[in-house]
C-alpha cells in the first residue's frame, strides 16, 4: 500500500491515508511513528478494528497503561477507556485543555482515540501544537519558564460525576514547565488548563498570573487544527508535544468511542 499523509493545518495534524491499522506490516508502523513525530496528531478515516485489534494497535508503540479513573467499561479490557456522552450526559470527558493525564509521575506517551458513533454535526476534537508554544514565547520568558516546575492535579477532575471512582486517591506529580521530546529532542511547553494548577517556584500570586497567561498562549488558534469525526475515524496524539479538547455542542445526541494510552516517561 502506498501511504498519503495530508496536512490538517500548518500548526499540526495529518491525515494519513492507505493504511489498515488492524494489518499493519514494520515498514507501516514506522512510517505511522515518524508522521506522529513530525505532525504531531495523525488521523485515519474508515477502519475496522476489534477491541483486541485496537489494543493491539497501541502496543506495537509501548506497552498500554490503565486510566486511573477506569470503571473497568468493558469486562476484561481495563485498558480500554469508554469515551461516551448522550442525552442524559450534563459534561463530557475531556472538555478542558489537557495532555492526558499529566497528573502522572509518567504520563501516557500517547492516545488512540477510535470513534464508534458520532453526532450529525458537532463533537469535533482540537489538538494544540505546544512546540509552537514554547517556540514563540519572547526569549526573557523562555529562560524563566525553562527554570520552572509545575504541580499538576487531578482531584478537581476526577471527583466530577462524570469519573466514577471507589479509591479517591487522585494522582499528582510535579513536572517542568518545558520538556524536551525524549524523541524529536524538540522543547515544548508542557502545561495544560485541566491538570496544572501551580508553578512550584513563584508566590501564589505570581504563580496564577504567570500561569494563566502560559495557558491562554496555549491555547492560541494558530497552535490548533480541529478535527470533524465520521464513523470509524481513528485520531493518535502524542501527549507530550500537543493538547487537545473535547468540544461538547452535539446534547442530546450520542457520541461514543473508545479509547488506549500508551505508556510514556517521566518528563524532563
Ligand atoms: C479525551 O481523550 O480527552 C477525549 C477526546 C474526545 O472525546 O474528543
Amino acid at each position: 500500500m502506498t501511504i498519503e499523509i495530508r496536512k490538517l493545518t500548518p500548526a499540526l495534524g495529518a491525515e494519513i491515508l492507505g493504511v489498515d491499522l488492524a494489518r499493519l506490516g514494520n515498514s507501516e508502523v514506522s512510517a505511522i511513528h515518524d508522521a506522529l513525530m513530525a505532525h504531531q496528531v495523525i488521523f485515519f478515516r474508515d477502519q475496522e478494528m476489534s477491541v483486541e485489534q485496537h489494543k493491539a494497535l497501541g502496543r506495537l508503540f509501548g506497552e498500554l497503561s490503565v486510566h486511573p479513573a477506569a470503571t473497568a467499561e468493558i469486562e476484561g479490557h481495563p485498558e480500554i477507556r469508554v469515551v461516551h456522552a448522550d442525552e442524559t450526559s450534563k459534561s463530557v470527558t475531556g472538555e478542558v485543555w489537557h495532555s492526558d493525564l499529566s497528573c502522572q509521575a509518567e504520563p501516557p506517551m500517547g492516545s488512540i482515540l477510535y470513534m464508534h458513533q458520532q453526532p450529525d454535526v458537532g463533537g469535533d476534537t482540537a489538538f494544540a501544537n505546544m512546540y509552537l508554544a514554547y517556540e514563540t514565547l519572547s526569549e526573557p520568558l523562555k529562560r524563566l519558564c525553562e527554570g520552572l516546575t509545575a504541580l499538576h492535579t487531578s482531584a478537581h477532575v476526577f471527583s466530577k460525576n462524570a469519573y466514577g471512582r471507589g479509591d479517591k486517591s487522585f494522582p499528582e506529580a510535579v513536572h517542568p514547565v518545558v520538556r524536551t521530546h525524549p524523541v524529536t529532542k524538540r522543547k515544548s511547553l508542557f502545561v495544560n488548563r485541566g491538570f496544572t494548577t501551580r508553578i512550584m517556584e513563584l508566590k501564589k500570586n505570581e504563580s496564577d498570573a504567570l500561569l494563566e497567561m502560559l495557558l491562554r498562549h496555549t491555547e492560541t488558534p494558530e497552535f490548533q487544527c480541529r478535527f470533524r469525526w465520521a464513523r470509524h475515524s481513528v485520531a493518535f496524539w502524542d501527549n507530550r508535544c500537543a493538547l487537545h479538547r473535547a468540544t461538547f455542542d452535539y446534547f442530546p445526541q450520542v457520541r461514543h468511542g473508545h479509547r488506549v494510552q500508551i505508556r510514556g516517561d517521566r518528563p524532563v
